[in-house]
């Protein structure tokens, strides 16, 4: 599927890529970028690929190879590449009003989006707060939940979160992230972090079964607060559907028993919809599908559609009374930049207009069913799941037993460049995360499930041919696998 067909407008677009090999752009980058979440040897075993122009689902490389953007950057581009339509409301803007301060005084497009946000999302919202990007959004969600408990004489600085969860990379954000990777070159987080199991029903971490279990991962929030103090205890944060756990759907009792245990305790509850707002996951919003609402709501990425960062804090009018009694003295320069959020109301338009919640929602069942059939007779298939554009394919070395692979990172090594070769790119390893545009066609679905099955049948050769003989892997994969042991799991 890989093609060499150039991105043709990419020089009308004023790209620097002239006629520099993609070899040089990749040596370059390898040179003098910090790649994000990659050990040094990662990136320089798999390039990285320089990009250098898009359209609808497509990116395209320096020189001019096309691939699909199979995890729409990571759950960003909603609404697909290349949208005029947005680009040109924020040239608008920013011929108008580039920027303004949001401190004291602010600007229309700013607060247009805010109305229209707390319009959107369902539920009763009061106000927002803008940031840049999804860290900033959880770190000031944090900061609201330490003030409100401070502010009614009652600190509570203890918050709750879910293993293997992903809330940002700042130290607060970090802390209450649940995957030890993540934090254990950072030690010390910040204190009061405990984490609760994650609803991943196929390997239950408590050993249980749904529904014999009665959502056992859900209740056991119960005994979170109790160990950690319920006077102590600020708060709840989680996903609605967790991407870096790899799109496992929490079963239809999970939430509404987060919601009542958090009420129990007088415990608020923050919903991470950085990820599945916006309607990656079928509806507007993650929690939609369970029908509950959390007290702070948290969103970023596919507000823009990537096109500028932007993130956004929403809470209740309660909150607002707490934190307007001394002020919530907290901001960022950048917080409510009129260019984001331009380009945040016209994508709101197309995402409205096209009705692309709901083409998640058809697609989703699509590319799962595709997926399904075109690997039914596939060894190393564990799983195929998620909601609506979050998915995740979970690949095993055994599908009868479910055994996993011993070395990730191995086979991540392995498994990027052949599924480059088939035009796609996204993050692979035992767990391979999808989340295409919301605007992909039927067509484009088809093509998406044809390369991702040919790529993985090819992995499971390469696996299959590591078992008769160990170095015939290397040899298949046309590359050199580098000594991986350890890294990151997102
Ligand atoms: C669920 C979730 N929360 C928070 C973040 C952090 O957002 P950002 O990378 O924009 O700071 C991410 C990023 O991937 C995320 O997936």
């Amino acid at each position: 599927m890989t093609s060499a067909s150039a991105s043709a407008s990419a020089l009308e677009h004023g790209s620097p890529a002239g006629d520099r090999s993609s070899a040089d752009w990749s040596a370059a980058a390898r040179e003098h970028l910090w790649m994000g979440n990659m050990r040094r040897d990662q990136v320089e075993y798999h390039g990285p690929l320089v990009v250098d122009s898009a359209d609808g689902v497509y990116l395209h490389s320096a020189d001019g190879a096309r691939y699909i953007d199979a995890m729409a950057g990571a759950w960003v581009v909603n609404a697909g590449h290349g949208r005029t339509e947005i680009v040109d409301a924020m040239a608008r803007q920013a011929s108008r009003l580039p920027f303004v301060l949001n401190e004291g005084y602010t600007n229309t497009t700013t607060v247009a989006l805010a109305e229209r946000l707390l319009d959107l999302v369902p539920g009763s919202y009061d106000r927002v707060f803008f940031t840049s990007g999804g860290s900033e959004a959880v770190e000031t969600a944090l900061k609201m939940v330490r003030q409100r408990w401070a502010v009614r004489g009652t600190p509570r600085h203890k918050v709750i979160g879910r293993e293997l969860s992903y809330h940002g990379a700042t130290w607060g954000a970090m802390s209450v992230s649940g995957f030890p990777d993540w934090r254990w070159p950072f030690a010390p987080p910040v204190p009061g972090a405990s984490f609760i199991p994650h609803p991943t029903c196929i390997r239950c971490p408590l050993g249980l079964a749904y529904p014999s279990c009665g959502v056992a991962c859900a209740s056991s929030l119960r005994d979170a607060i109790e160990k950690a103090g319920p006077a102590k205890v600020g708060a709840v944060i989680a996903e609605p559907i967790s991407a870096a756990s790899s799109a496992h759907v929490p079963p239809d009792e999970y939430w509404p028993i987060i919601r009542s245990i958090c009420d129990e305790y007088g415990v608020l509850l923050i919903a991470d919809e950085i990820v599945t707002g916006f309607g990656r996951t079928g509806e507007w919003f993650g929690l939609q599908h369970w029908g509950v609402e959390p007290d702070i709501l948290v969103l970023g990425k596919g507000m823009t559609s990537g096109y500028f960062p932007l993130a956004a804090v929403l809470n209740r009018a309660e909150l607002t009374a707490d934190l307007d009694a001394d002020g919530f003295v907290h901001g960022y320069t950048f917080s409510g930049h009129p260019v984001a959020c331009a380009a945040a109301m016209a994508n709101l338009d197309i995402l409205e207009r096209e009705q692309l919640p709901s083409n998640a929602r058809r697609q989703g069942e699509r590319l799962t069913r595709l997926l399904t059939e075109g690997l039914a007779d596939c060894s190393i298939l564990g799983d195929v799941r998620g909601r609506g554009l979050l998915m995740s394919i979970e690949l095993v070395r055994d599908r009868t037993t479910m055994e996993r692979f011993t070395d990730p990172f191995a086979l991540a090594a392995i498994g990027k460049p052949i599924f480059m070769r088939h035009g796609v790119l996204c993050r692979v390893g035992p767990q391979i995360r999808l989340g295409p545009p919301l605007s992909i066609t039927d067509a484009e679905t088809d093509a998406l499930a044809a390369a991702l099955v040919a790529a993985i049948l090819e992995v499971e050769e390469w696996v299959r041919s590591e078992e008769t003989d160990g170095s015939e892997q290397v040899a298949h994969a046309g590359d050199t696998a580098p000594p991986v042991t350890a890294g990151r799991g997102r």
